[in-house]
């Protein structure tokens, strides 16, 4: 003991602080889930802008993919979180680029048959990867696909909760599926029942239902690509109607300027612009 500074500093009269995690539902997980869900959401804001560029694993090689060195690489900077498959992320993904991601985790058929999702990538190779998030498609509502993915969804939850990784689940959008907030609140909460600790989905009109209902922090697909104003008027309704923020793809990386598209996503989410305001930044970026 000799030399041994003794405690002093116990903050006597000083409660412990106990207030809740910033990330909705998350606040009974464990430390490593919480860690990544950190990584994901900024901690000042609650909020996330998710680059997503997981489209070739059904796509191919889609406009605005073509060279993910030269489209999305410039890119990863102004993003908190990037979604895409293993095969892009450690072929094309500097890992000093230090991102946290959220896993593609299922495979299946691409656009040229329907649309089904029935194998899980391995859990070693999500750890492998240092993933943040799987993200895995769920299929409501779909006779042939709803329970193949119920089941791939339920077991990414029992895998992630081993290891600490959230799960992000997926909804689809299959041909003769409503896209309405019915539809897509059932999804959502369905996703969160079996262990989703985010949900991706689609906005809407009634998109309030959808957020409120779903325990956990939900986040928008862009989905087509949009004018550039009418995307971030998207952002903008999303945020505004209760989503954590937003998972977007082609309306950034098949925009006229995708690194000023980008940079106006996030400014509207984290920072408070109206869409007018973040079109503005985007024209001035842009320019
Ligand atoms: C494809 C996906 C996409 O990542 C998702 O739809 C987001 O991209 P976009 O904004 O282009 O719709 O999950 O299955």
């Amino acid at each position: 003991m000799e030399g041994f500074r003794e405690a002093s500093n116990f903050g006597l009269g000083q409660a412990a602080d106990t207030a809740a995690f910033h990330v909705k539902g998350a606040s009974s997980l464990g430390w490593g889930m919480k860690d990544r869900l950190s990584r994901i959401f900024n901690p000042a804001t609650g909020r996330t802008v998710m680059l997503a560029f997981d489209h070739g694993f059904i796509m191919g090689p889609t406009s605005g993919l073509e060279r993910i060195d030269l489209n999305i690489v410039p890119l990863v900077q102004y993003a908190d979180c990037l979604m895409c498959t293993r095969g892009i992320l450690q072929t094309s993904i500097p890992a000093n680029m230090n991102k946290p991601v959220c896993l593609r985790s299922d495979a299946g058929s691409t656009i040229l048959t329907e649309l089904n999702r029935n194998v899980l990538i391995d859990i070693e190779d999500v750890i492998r990867l240092n993933a943040s998030a799987m993200a895995v498609m769920f299929s409501a509502g779909d006779g042939d696909q709803e329970a193949v993915t119920a089941a791939n969804l339920a077991r990414a939850a029992d895998l992630g909760n081993r290891y600490g990784i959230p799960v992000m689940g997926v909804t689809a959008v299959g041909k003769q599926m409503a896209r309405d907030a019915r539809y897509f609140a059932l999804a959502s909460r369905v996703c969160a029942e079996n262990g989703a600790s985010i949900v991706k989905t689609y906005y809407c009109e009634g998109f309030e239902k959808i957020a409120a209902s779903c325990p956990v922090p939900v986040v928008i697909a862009g989905g087509k690509k949009l004018p550039e104003k009418e995307a971030l008027e998207l952002c903008y309704n999303a945020v505004s109607d209760g989503a954590a923020g937003v998972d977007m793809g082609r309306n950034v990386f098949q925009s006229d300027a995708p690194a000023a598209m980008i940079q106006a996503v996030h400014a509207v989410v984290h920072d408070g612009l109206t869409a007018a305001q973040g079109y503005e930044m985007y024209c001035d970026l842009k320019g």
